[in-house]
Parts: C-alpha cells; structure tokens; sequence
C-alpha cells in the first residue's frame, strides 16, 4: 500500500550536516521525496506541531530545541512509508536505537536525537498539512 508520510530532520541534523546523508537512506531504501523545504519553527508553529504532547514533563525542553535552528520538513511516499520510515529511524531514545537505524547510526540522546517521522496515518495527515499545501507535494 502507497502511503505518504512527513519526515523532519532536526536541528541537530542540520547543524552536522547530516541532510544529505539522511536524504540518501531513504532513496537508496526506494522511497519518493514528494515535498520538501527547509523551516526556522517559531514557538507557536513548535507548540502545533507537537501539541499531542503539551503538558509533558519533556515538552518545553522539545519546543525549545526544535525552535534552536533550521529544519528540513519532507514529505516521503513509498509502500508502507508510516511503518517502513519509524523501523528506519529507530526507537526515540538513541540509546535504545538498534545500530543501522538512523537514530542508533548518529545520535546519544534525546532531544537531539535527529529526526522525526509520523507514528499514524492520522498523524502524517495531520503533520504534512501543517508544513505543506497540496500543491507543494508532488505525486505522479
Ligand atoms: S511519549 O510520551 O511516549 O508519547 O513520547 P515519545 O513518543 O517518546 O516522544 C515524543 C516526542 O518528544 C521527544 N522527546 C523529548 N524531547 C526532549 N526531551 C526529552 N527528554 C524527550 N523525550 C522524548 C521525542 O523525540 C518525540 O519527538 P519526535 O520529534 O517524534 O522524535
């Protein structure tokens, strides 16, 4: 099944110039780039953004860390994208992350740990939505 889901390499990733290399993981793995910029998050676009998590103990050090720098927002299509990107980028915490994912390849620890994906249908739904306008994404 074709899905679409959103990807967002942090600010970390972006600072060690990690794009390029995080880029090729997900061509060589055969999936589409369909969209993609480059974003400086402001606190209420961070706030929407993760809003499923306010009120956790964790998440103003997140809004702080993804307002620090620039992020590359992507849309990636391929067969089971949602599921297939999350087994890529590995478990949240780096430490936890089996080496080969993405997560357990470059990162330590949390917030700094790379990159997101979208965890539900619902959720790419919604996060793609928030970065890009339907004529932003480019499916054949
Ligand atoms: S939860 O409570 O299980 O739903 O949370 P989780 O899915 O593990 O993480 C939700 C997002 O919060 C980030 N995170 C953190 N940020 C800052 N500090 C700490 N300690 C921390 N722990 C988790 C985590 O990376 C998730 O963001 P994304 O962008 O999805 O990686």
């Amino acid at each position: 099944m074709k899905e679409r889901t959103f990807v967002a390499l942090k600010p970390d990733a972006v600072k060690r110039k990690l794009v390029g290399k995080l880029i090729e993981r997900f061509e060589n793995k055969g999936f589409e780039i369909i969209a993609m910029k480059m974003v400086k998050l402001n606190r209420e676009m961070a706030e929407k953004y993760y809003e499923e998590h306010k009120g956790k103990d964790f998440f103003e050090n997140l809004v702080k860390f993804m307002t620090s720098g620039r992020i590359v927002a992507m849309v990636v299509e391929g067969e089971n994208a949602i599921t297939a990107v999350r087994k890529m980028i590995g478990k949240t915490n780096p430490i936890e992350a089996e080496p080969g994912t993405i997560r357990g390849d470059f990162a330590t620890k949390t917030p700094e740990n790379v990159i997101h994906a979208s965890d539900s249908k619902e959720s790419a739904e919604r996060e793609i939505k928030l970065f890009f306008k339907e004529e932003e994404i480019f499916s054949e």
